[in-house]
């Protein structure tokens, strides 16, 4: 009965998180795109609602049905999720950067399909690097708290701290892959600027409940 008095933990916060992955188009009926499948963005989103939070969901092309009671934007590229983020981050307490964004894109995108039309050789592509979303939130003077994540295939630690600083956030959240990535349960690292801590293994909703407590805590005051 008590317990039932209390304030949630995220109550009276506001969260803004990136999730999936990203659609780069080569042209309109192909792109370059990752096996990001956007559970652990929508984990986090479900689990801040539930403390309390207003939530903000930025999704990339992902087959997920949007949790209760938050507000959903859905983009493709990683230009049209930079330009949904950067208006809403001032807006926002937290920001949470799950996506899987495509680190590049096709310089040009080709108007209409590519034809092989007795080509003799395979067309090649020239790549251009899309904006970090993350670092350029974290770099706006009025900047939410900034959660990144860091999914490797190795040297998680070294990796993950190594982010902390080039983007220039408190909280990276450490994923070691491959064997995990795409699965229902994980293990997260936290890794800030006194070290890292490793939080006990479980589902993507369970993780995502023991990151928005961590979240609450470290951000209490702020
Ligand atoms: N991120 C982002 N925008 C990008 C690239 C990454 O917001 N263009 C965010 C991711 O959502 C994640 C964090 O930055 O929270 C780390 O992403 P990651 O791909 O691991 O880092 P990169 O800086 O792209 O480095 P690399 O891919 O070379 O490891
Ligand atoms: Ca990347």
């Amino acid at each position: 009965l008590i317990a039932s008095f209390q304030p949630k933990l995220l109550a009276g916060k506001k969260l803004l998180i990136t999730a999936g992955p990203t659609f780069e188009a080569i042209d309109p009926v192909r792109g370059i795109t990752n096996h990001s499948s956007g559970k652990m963005g929508f984990a986090i989103a479900r689990a801040a609602q539930e403390a309390g939070a207003e939530v903000t969901l930025i999704a990339g092309p992902v087959h997920l049905p949007t949790p209760p009671h938050v507000r959903r934007i859905d983009v493709q590229s990683a230009q049209q999720m930079f330009d949904a983020v950067l208006p809403q981050a001032p807006l926002h307490d937290v920001f949470v950067a799950t996506a899987a964004v495509a680190d590049w894109r096709p310089a040009v995108m080709n108007e209409h399909k590519i034809k092989k039309d007795g080509k003799k050789l395979a067309p090649s592509f020239e790549l251009t690097e899309n904006p970090d979303i993350l670092a350029a939130v974290a770099s706006l003077p009025d900047k939410p708290w900034c959660v990144g994540f860091a999914a490797e295939s190795q040297d998680l630690l070294t990796h993950a701290r190594e982010k902390l600083l080039r983007k220039n956030v408190p909280l990276i959240v450490g994923n070691l892959g491959p064997a995990t990535f795409g699965r229902d349960d994980n293990t997260l690292v936290l890794v800030d600027a006194a070290g890292h801590r490793e939080l006990p293994a479980g589902d993507k909703l369970a993780l995502a409940r023991q990151l928005v407590a961590e979240i609450a805590r470290r951000t209490a005051g702020v």
